[in-house]
Order: structure tokens, then sequence, then C-alpha cells
């Protein structure tokens, strides 16, 4: 087989930055599941491939979301960052960079690409009239205006769109609007607005879109895939409206320069900027150069997944604003299609809309793995997560036929031949198949065809499993003189499975160290396969994947629907919010609860739910605690009155000061039901233990 002479490429990957203000769910990990197994191909190769993504933390509602739990904005992003990275790890994502946008790296690249842009005259200053919610006195986003549709009068539609009749609108028509945040009736705002002039830009992003770069192994690659490509000249047809960039306090962002705090960059300003900010921190940390990366006259090649909805934002804004504030643009865009789960939308009441911590719970992460690479190619389709298909397809090709074949040899040669393969193997023509198969193999993994690799490798598969059927290792074992020929027949099967396990293990990198150390070699790379392993001590070999049981389905989708919320649209049923699991009177005996009497209760500025109560519960000393009662009482009422507190809770840092325990209220499963604070009967004293 000839090669072209090996080039190491220089490759920087990113998937889309999920929001801090959500779990992680089956639609990202098939996004970053697509991105990882192109990834570890690509360092399999041998090349310099580096993958970053972050939590995308900024906009209003993440402020609004730490504000109802009375916490900071920073404490909320940290909180869900760890849960992304843990679920993200679950799957066996291989960043080597997860970060967040609201970084010091993304502050100080937004800031200079900003005034790049504003000094290229690419910015301009506008007024512009908005929907303000005059309780909460804040500018609000189209998704925290509701009312009626102006079309169809549907009651409780979002600011842009109508879910009932599907028409699109500007939140000021709607009918009897009113804020989502407060309630109030939104009143109309003037208030200046900074514009990014992409109508300026349309001549370079019509180059750009439809354009290719050259690659240092001699192939081309197109910017956009023909789908998206169609699409953006559509856009750019129909005429490229400048972009909005900023958004007025108080908002959850970077403060644009020389505003005085009064404006922020949007969200999506800072987004995508949000992965040059991973990459920057990885450069810090591991001396690698990031001008070479996104410099203008950068040779490395820079690939963005991402979802199909966030085109717009990846394949005309992202490259207009890498190209006009001095960086080089991006070498591709892979857009891909949404998940279904049995031919339809994720839904959270049918429990299809899977949350990754539920799926890891019950199922293995690289039965997934597997199965959305069997689905995937390049095209932007949506792919759908078929259960039955999913069991079917899991147990028959993974376990079914990957796996067996080592099953069925793997055995003998530790209890025959000491665990040593034999020098030589049996049907050379059978390996070189295999072998052979490299190439073509690799090819489908670079253009993103992880369906036909997944073909191809199974196809493979079912040669080596006619083989081992044929040979009847088993069969041989009994035989008298036929332990030349069973040792070969093994040595045969094993070099079979350790192919395939190559040619898997971007999709199976947890199975594929199991296969190493059971081969007792290391990490496998993609040119091994060029070689045989013969004369070789191995492990004894251990079961490497069980089968899917249904009943494990069954179990994540019945969790999967508990953890759900209850639709907003559904009739309130007369209902109490479930009973908690059992604990023990131990565990209760950790909560150490008293009688504390209210010294002081006042109003904090700035805090939309909250109160500050002072507190003694008896220990010559008053507690400082911050609680989410505002909407429910005058802090004046309390003031001389008895509650029950918290009082070993770990104490907390919020924007307004240390909180030091907590007051106990109860509530309903809404917010209209109200919320009363515990009060003991008349003889309790400050100090007293509750028991
Ligand atoms: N924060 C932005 C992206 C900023 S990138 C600079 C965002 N976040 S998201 O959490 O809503 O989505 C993150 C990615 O997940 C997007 O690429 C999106 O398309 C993808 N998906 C979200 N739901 C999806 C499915 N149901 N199916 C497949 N991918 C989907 O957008
Ligand atoms: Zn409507």
């Amino acid at each position: 087989m000839t090669s072209a002479p090996f080039t190491k490429r220089k490759i920087l990957v990113t998937s889309a930055l999920p929001y801090a203000n959500g779990p992680i769910h089956l639609g990202h990990i098939l996004e970053h599941i697509q991105t990882d197994v192109w990834v570890r191909f690509q360092k399999m190769r041998g090349h310099d491939c580096f993958y970053v993504c972050a939590d995308d933390t900024h906009g209003t509602p993440v402020m609004l979301r730490a504000e109802k739990e009375g916490i900071t904005p920073d404490e909320l992003v940290a909180r869900m960052q760890e849960e992304h990275v843990a679920d993200f790890r679950g799957f066996l994502i291989g960043y080597d960079n997860y970060y967040t946008t609201n970084s010091p790296e993304n502050k100080n690249l937004s800031e200079g690409i900003y005034n790049a842009l504003k000094a290229n005259g690419k910015i301009a200053v506008r007024t512009i009239s908005q929907l303000y919610d005059p309780e909460k006195n804040m500018f609000l986003p189209d998704r925290f205006v509701k009312g009626e549709c102006p079309k169809c009068s549907a009651k409780d539609q979002y600011g842009d769109s109508c879910e009932a009749c599907g028409a699109t609108y500007s939140p000021t028509e709607l009918k009897n609007p009113y804020s989502a945040v407060s309630g109030a009736t939104p009143v109309i705002r003037e208030s200046e607005h900074f514009f990014f002039k992409l109508g300026e830009c349309a001549d370079y992003l019509k180059s750009w879109t439809s354009g290719e770069t050259k690659l240092p192994d001699g192939r081309v690659q197109p910017h956009l895939q023909t789908e998206s490509l169609n699409k953006m000249n559509e856009w750019i047809e129909g005429g490229l409206a400048d972009w909005d960039i900023s958004r007025d306090a108080p908002y959850f962002g970077f403060p644009i320069p020389g505003t005085n705090g009064e404006k922020f960059f949007y969200v999506w300003l800072d987004a995508p900027i949000g992965y040059m900010a991973s990459f920057m921190n990885l450069c810090q940390r591991s001396g690698l150069d990031f001008d070479s990366y996104f410099g203008k006259d950068s040779d490395a090649e820079l690939y963005h997944f991402i979802g199909k909805d966030i085109l717009y934002f990846h394949a005309l804004f992202w490259p207009a604003t890498l190209h006009f504030s001095g960086y080089r643009s991006p070498t591709g865009v892979f857009a891909h299609g949404f998940v279904t789960v049995d031919g339809q939308k994720m839904s959270k009441s049918r429990g299809t809309f899977i949350n990754a911590s539920v799926y890891l719970k019950h199922l293995n992460p690289e039965y997934l793995r597997y199965y959305f690479a069997a689905k995937l190619n390049n095209k932007i389709e949506d792919i759908d997560l078929s259960l039955d298909d999913f069991i079917a397809r899991v147990n028959s090709d993974l376990v079914g036929k990957f796996i067996n074949i080592a099953s069925r040899s793997a055995g003998f040669v530790k209890k025959r031949f000491d665990g040593k393969l034999a020098l030589e193997a049996d049907q050379p023509e059978l390996l070189t198949k295999l072998q052979a198969a490299a190439d073509e193999i690799a090819s489908h993994y670079e253009l993103r065809d992880y369906a036909k690799a997944m073909r191809d490798i199974m196809a493979l598969a079912d040669l080596a499993n006619q083989y081992v059927d044929e040979k009847k290792p088993w069969d041989l074992a009994k035989q008298e003189g036929a332990d030349a020929e069973l040792h070969k027949v093994c040595t045969t099967a094993i070099n079979l499975f350790r192919l395939l396990a190559i040619y898997l293990k971007p999709v199976l990198p947890a199975l594929s160290e199991k296969v190493a150390a059971f081969l007792n070699v290391a990490e496998l790379q993609w040119q091994d396969s060029q070689q045989l392993l013969l004369g070789h001590e191995i492990q004894a070999y251990q079961h490497l994947m069980t089968r899917i049981d249904k009943k494990q389905i069954d179990n994540m989708i019945e969790e999967n629907k508990q953890g759900m919320e209850a639709p907003a649209a559904a009739p309130a049923a007369p209902s109490i919010e479930p009973i908690a699991d059992t604990v023990t009177i131990d565990d209760f005996a950790k909560v150490d609860l008293r009688v504390a009497l209210i010294v002081n209760a006042e109003h904090v500025e700035g805090a939309a739910k909250l109160l500050k109560l002072t507190l003694d519960v008896g220990e010559g000393r008053h507690r400082t605690v911050f609680s989410g009662i505002k909407a429910w009482y005058d802090p004046a009422t309390l003031v001389g009155k008895h509650t029950v507190m918290i009082a070993n809770l770990a104490p907390r840092k919020m924007k307004f000061g240390l909180s030091e325990g907590m007051v106990l209220a109860a509530s309903g499963t809404d917010d209209d039901s109200g919320v009363f604070l515990m009060e003991p009967h008349e003889g309790a004293k400050p100090g007293m233990r509750i028991r």
C-alpha cells in the first residue's frame, strides 16, 4: 500500500458553547460526540489537534435565574460549569480545555475586537425603541415579553413568535403585552445601541461563504456545507441588516468600554470570542503560540462544529467579526441537525428530553457514542435516536459482532499457549484486507461521514466472524494434534479484533483502552493497523462490554420524566410536591434547626427578591441571613417575631454579603401559592433546638 508522505497538520476544533442556564441534554451530547470523534481521529493520526470549548455564561436568563435563586451570577455559572464538565466527562469528551466566557481572557479579547472594529469604522450608534419593564427597571429581551399573538390572538405567546400559528413579529406588536419578569405592562423606551455594520461586510461574506481553503495535505476544504452555503446566499441576497451588539444595564456580561457601565456586549458578541479565550487560556498553560492559530497569516486549520440553529452567527457574524478585527477566519463551519427521539422532537412530558446526567446513571456512554456515530454524516440532517433500534444496533454490532470475536478466541491463547500469540497468522488475505481498509475508513472519518466508517468496519467484523465460525476454535481445541492450527486461528482472530479496535477507537475510547490493556500494547494509533501482533504475550481476556437491557432504557425514560418541570401551560391539578426519599433519624439530626428572633429586617438595595434579616439564636452574636421573601413580606412586620432557621448550613457568599443560614418557610409548587415563614408557638426562646 502506498500512502502520501505524512504532513503534520495544526488543527483547532470547537463545539458550540452550551448555555450556562440549563443542563446538558442529548442534543448537546450529539454535537460533542461528533466533534470528539473527529478530534480523536486526528490525534490518532499524529496531527497537532486541539479541542476547546467553554460554558456560554452571559445574558439576561442567567442574570434573572441567579437573582431568583438568591445567588450571584458568578456563583450560578460556577455551579453549572461543574455539572456540565461532569456530564461531558461522563461521555468521554476529551477537550484540551473547557473554559468559561466569563473570563479575563475573554474580556480582553472582546474589548480588543470591539475596539478594532470601531477603529475600522464598523461600529455605528443608533437610537432604538424597545419594550421596558417599568417595575423591574430593565429593557426586556423578546423572550421576556409575553402577550396575545397579533395574528391569531393565542394567549401567553413570546415576544418574537407564536407557538400556536407560527407567526413571527416584533414584541411591540403583541396584544396586551406583559413582562414575564414582573408581570408589569411594558412601556416603550428609547435607548442608544451599538451596531456592527454587517451590511458593509456583504462582499467579504459573499466570498468567504462560497470560498474554500487549500489544506497542507493538498485537499480543498469548502468553508461551508452546500446546504449552509445556499442558506447564507439567501440571507446575503435578502440584504444583511446591521447587528445590534449592545444591551443596556442591568445585564450579566462585559461592560462596553467608554460607556460608564451602562452598556454591555450582547452575549452573542462575546460567546464565539469565547472559543479564542478558551484556546488562549490553554496556550498560557501549555506554551502553545496563540498567534500562530488566530493571527491573520495563521497556517493552522480552524473548525467549528455547531447545530443548524446557530449557523447565522457562525457563518456570517463570526467570520466578519474576525476578519474586520484583524484575525484569521474559520477554515470550516460544520453544522449538524437536531436529535429527535423515536421520530419526534425531544419532549419533556414524554421523558425524551433526556438529560446527560440521567442517561449516564442508566447506560454506558459508549453505546450512545457508537449509535450516534453510526448515524452521523456530513449533512445537516436530523438524527433520530430510535430507542428500539438503539438497543438492537448496539447489541448486534458492538457486542454481537465486535466483542464476540475476542470473546470466542482469547481464552484459548491464555489457557493453551501461556498467553502468547503465534509467530504466524492464518489466512493472510483476510488480514491484509482489513489492513488495506485503513485509508478508506480514515477518509470517511476525515470527511465526517462516520456512518460510512461504521458500516465499513461492521462489514469487516462480519468477515472476521465468518472466519471464526468456519474455523471453530472451540472444536479445534478438542481435537488431538490441532494445537498449532488452534494457535494460528486464535492469533488471527485476535489480530482481526485488534484492527477493528483501532478503527473504532475514535468512537470507543474507553473500550479501546481496555483492548490495549488486554493486548498488552501501548495506546493504539492509526498507523498500528499496518503491522500485525505476532509472538506477543497478551493478558487474560476480561469481558469488555455487556448488552443493553430494555429495562435500562425504560428506567432512564421514567427517571427523566420525573426530573422534568411541569409544563407551564398544563392546568394546575390540585397536587402536592412528591414526598422526598426516606431519611433516617440520624440524617435528620444532622440538620441543626433553631428558634431565631428576628432582630431586624430590611430591603436590600438592588436585590429584587431578597430581604436582609438579622437573627439572634442565643449565641451571643447576631447572624445575617438573606431570604428570598421580599415579594411576600413587609420587613417592618417581621421585626420582633420568632422564626426557625438552619443554624449549621454552610455560610454562602452572595452578591450582597455573607448569608449565615436560612430561615424556613412553606411554599407550594409555584410562586402563586405564596410563601409562609415558620413561627413557633408562644413561649419558644431563641436558640432552642427543633428536633
Ligand atoms: N450558547 C449558544 C452557542 C454559542 S457558540 C459561540 C447556544 N447554546 S445551546 O446550549 O442552546 O446549544 C449549544 C449547541 O447544542 C448548539 O450547537 C445547538 O445547535 C446544539 N443543540 C441544542 N439542542 C439540540 C438538539 N436537540 N439536537 C442537536 N443539537 C442541539 O446555542
Ligand atoms: Zn398566533
